[in-house]
């Protein structure tokens, strides 16, 4: 976003706003139980209140050499609800796991309005304004989203800056004093305590009786009346027909005029029903809708990354989905350009985890709403249990095209190696090499074992070097 055209107030609030989520942070006991080094497991309901909740899983691995540089984030809401509009210093890739909502924006200096249901990927800027609307009728809103710490004030953590707010949570503004306040609104300090001292409520709201009245609250003291906004929204509607992507190249008196009125629009924008035209929002990404990658009679993965969906370049970020049928395996593989991030979405599994060594990392079962981690370079499998499908959804550390490298299968690299190097490689004999490579005839996704072979199998000995493991 070009600063050189942002509302005065806004610029002001980037700069000296302080730091509040820790004030209002809510403290939950941290798991203490160990389950495995790569499941995030230091779990943090940072906002609780009746419209909703914050979780967030947190990536920072303290005292272990591996950082892990991402922070997965829960957010539900209740049918009804406003998430109050804040900024984030960390940029946040949303995909919506359940229900339909509504996110208004500031965008290249202007409003915009998107409209996300089930499945739906969208990128949302580190210091961008935003607010968030439960807008499914009588269906709760669950949101999984990555939250990448690298911008933020503080490594590993991040902040919320709540714009709207009264006492609970405080806006930024309160951060000001009443003569700043007063002078840069251009209201009466009357006026600006019945915004800026009603909220009690907490960052997600229910939008009814005085939280409605909030808001024509804020609207009359803007001032705006009907013929105003239209002529605005006019000026908007020329404004961006020329359809130009740049931000700097009109002239200074539209500068000013946009100045002006971007931080009321900003805030009257639960007010306006309608925002079609004006400035398009970037598009979003139904990641249901993509045709699978890969797809076998044992389950199916996609992928998401910037050539598929342009915004995600912006955060360096890939995205992906795996579905295993019962007792199915995604074959042991290594990514060699990112750390993976999964969040199991249904049934359940097992998560092996291995270190470049060779020795066992984790072998862990997971569960709904757990959350793994695998660092690039570090061999791992999934593994779907036998009472069903096992679905995780995540986030990679990269949002180039990722090409997993498979160690076992029919695409694997010892097969499409093979020849008598490999062979040497584990000291045996070309062909005895060739028979036991060739014997998977399935690839990245592989069938399970027969029932009767598992029994067999569960008296052999678990790791072929058990030296090498805990
Ligand atoms: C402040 O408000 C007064 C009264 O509404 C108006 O006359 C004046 O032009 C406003 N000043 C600015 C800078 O908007
Ligand atoms: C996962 O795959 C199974 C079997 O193909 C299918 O029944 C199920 O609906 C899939 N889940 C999702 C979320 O697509
Ligand atoms: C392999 O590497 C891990 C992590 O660095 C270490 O904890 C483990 O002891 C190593 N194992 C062997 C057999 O070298």
């Amino acid at each position: 976003m070009g600063i050189s055209i942002m509302p005065n107030s806004l610029l002001l609030l980037l700069i000296f706003s302080i730091p509040i989520i820790s004030a209002t942070e809510y403290h939950e006991e941290e798991e203490e139980e160990k389950r495995g080094i790569f499941l995030l497991q230091s779990s943090k309901q940072v906002v609780k209140t009746d419209g909703g909740e914050i979780r967030i899983m947190r990536g920072d691995n303290r005292g272990r050499d591996i950082h892990s540089p991402m922070h997965i984030g829960f957010i539900s809401m209740e049918p009804n609800t406003l998430f109050i509009p804040q900024y984030m210093d960390s940029s946040l890739i949303l995909f919506i796991r359940i229900g339909e909502m509504k996110i208004g924006w500031i965008y290249k200096d202007e409003m915009v309005e998107k409209q996300l249901r089930i499945g739906d990927i969208y990128r949302i800027p580190a210091g961008s304004a935003f607010y968030m609307v439960n807008v499914g009728k009588g269906q709760r809103l669950e949101i999984i989203c990555s939250i990448d710490t690298s911008e933020g004030l503080r490594e590993s953590t991040f902040q919320s800056f709540y714009i709207g707010g009264g006492t609970y949570p405080t806006s930024v503004l309160a951060g000001f004093d009443m003569r700043t306040l007063t002078t840069a609104f251009n209201v009466s300090v009357d006026e600006l305590a019945s915004i800026t001292e009603r909220q009690k409520g907490g960052p997600i709201v229910f939008m009814t009786g005085s939280e409605t009245n909030q808001l024509n609250r804020w609207a009359s003291l803007m001032q705006l009346k009907q013929k105003e906004r239209e002529e605005k929204r006019q000026f908007a509607e020329k404004k961006y027909d020329n359809g130009d992507d740049d931000e700097d190249d009109d002239d200074d008196r539209e500068h000013k005029e946009v100045k002006e009125w971007t931080w009321r629009k900003l805030l009257r924008s639960f007010l306006v029903k309608e925002n079609k035209g004006a400035i398009r929002s970037p598009k979003s990404y139904n990641l249901y809708e993509k045709d699978p990658d890969f797809k076998n009679n044992y389950g199916w993965s996609v992928a998401l990354d910037e050539h598929v969906y342009n915004p995600l370049k912006h955060s360096g970020i890939g995205v992906y989905l795996v579905n295993l049928t019962a007792g199915s395996m995604m074959a042991p593989h290594v990514n060699p350009t990112a750390t993976e991030y999964g969040v199991v979405l249904s049934g359940s599994g097992t998560i092996q985890v291995v270190f470049p060594n060779g020795s066992l990392a984790m072998n862990t079962e997971v569960r709904q709403g757990d959350v793994f981690w695998v660092p690039k370079y570090f061999p791992f499998c999934q593994i779907a249990s036998h009472s069903g499908t096992f679905e995780f959804f995540g986030f990679t550390t990269s949002s180039r095209r990722n090409r997993p490298q498979f160690l076992v299968g029919a695409s694997s690299i010892p097969k499409i190696m093979g020849g008598p190097e490999m062979a040497m490689a584990f000291d045996v004999s070309e062909e005895k090499y060739k028979r036991i490579i060739e014997a998977q005839r399935e690839s990245i996704i592989l069938p399970p074992w027969p029932e009767t072979k598992e029994m067999k199998g569960e008296e052999l000995p678990l790791f072929i070097n058990t030296a090498a493991s805990e």
